[in-house]
């Protein structure tokens, strides 16, 4: 039997829902990870108040018959004696981990022991984390880890707004203007679409409306070769669109990959 898992940090949303669906319909034993994971918080981030609704989560995965939740504790995860990491290379460092220094290094080994434990065939994850996607896939790859990463779409509210654990940081201002990220990437997609091949003035596209949004702070804004994360001089081939904005203290972030032959 089909061993599925999906890696989360709990307080599930439509968002882990579709990667536990897609699991579901490939599987026939699934496992949901729910593991706040410390050694990918930043000293001044928010590991304390991550939001950690435990019950609410269980009675989710019940819901969408998961089979299994695999919730262990830090002491058990990171005895005082750990004392191996795993990073992926160049891939871990632009975009979020420039902002997040060891943010990558921590998810890479924390996904790593999630597999080396639980031993899927699948793991499921989200386009909404591009870069995360694109290291597990590296790390895989590297280290001829024994599963199959599968990624599925970023699910949206109705305005736009990628789901997110952190999106019920918001306050009511911030949480309207917080679709300035979907937004802009669209515009900076129709750009690409009427012909524009000039990475700086596709990523004007992104920065100036976010700029005029009161309360939105860039964080960055990039277009990149999805495969390397490189910095592009022309488009061409396989680009992601990513952005980051801080709304006071939350971060949000959001991407969109688009193929230009
Ligand atoms: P977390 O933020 O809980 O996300 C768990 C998975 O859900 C990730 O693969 C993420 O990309 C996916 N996800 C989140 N929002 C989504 C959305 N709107 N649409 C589709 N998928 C979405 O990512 C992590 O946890 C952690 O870094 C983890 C991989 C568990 C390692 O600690």
């Amino acid at each position: 039997m089909r061993v599925g898992l999906v890696p989360t940090m709990g307080a599930l949303h439509e968002g882990h829902v579709s990667l536990i669906r897609a699991a579901r319909s490939e599987c026939g034993f699934v496992v949901v990870s729910i593991f706040v994971n410390p050694t990918q918080f930043g000293p001044s981030e928010d590991f304390a108040r991550y939001p950690r609704p435990f019950e609410k989560d269980l009675a989710t995965c019940a819901a969408e018959g998961v089979d299994l939740v695999f919730a262990p504790d830090v002491a058990t995860t990171y005895p005082p004696d750990f004392r191996t990491f795993v990073e992926v290379r160049e891939l871990q460092d632009p975009l979020c981990g420039a902002s997040r220094p060891g943010h990558f290094r921590g998810v890479a080994t924390v996904v790593l022991k999630l597999f080396n434990i639980v031993q899927p065939d699948t793991a499921y994850f989200g386009q909404k984390d591009a870069q995360q996607t694109r290291i597990i896939q590296q790390l895989v790859r590297d280290l001829e880890v024994p599963v199959r990463v599968s990624v599925c779409p970023i699910v949206r509210e109705p305005d736009g707004l990628a789901l997110s654990s952190r999106n019920q940081y918001l306050n009511a201002e911030q949480r309207r203007n917080a679709t300035v990220l979907h937004r802009t990437l669209q515009a900076a997609l129709a750009l690409i679409e009427q012909g524009e091949r000039d990475p700086e003035r596709v990523k004007r596209a992104i920065t100036e409306p976010i700029a005029g949004t009161p309360g939105a702070v860039l964080d960055y804004a990039e277009v990149v070769d999805a495969e390397s994360l490189r910095p592009l001089d022309r488009l061409q081939g396989n680009v992601l669109l990513a952005v980051a904005v801080r709304f006071g203290a939350t971060r949000l972030i959001d991407n969109e990959l688009v193929d230009i032959p």
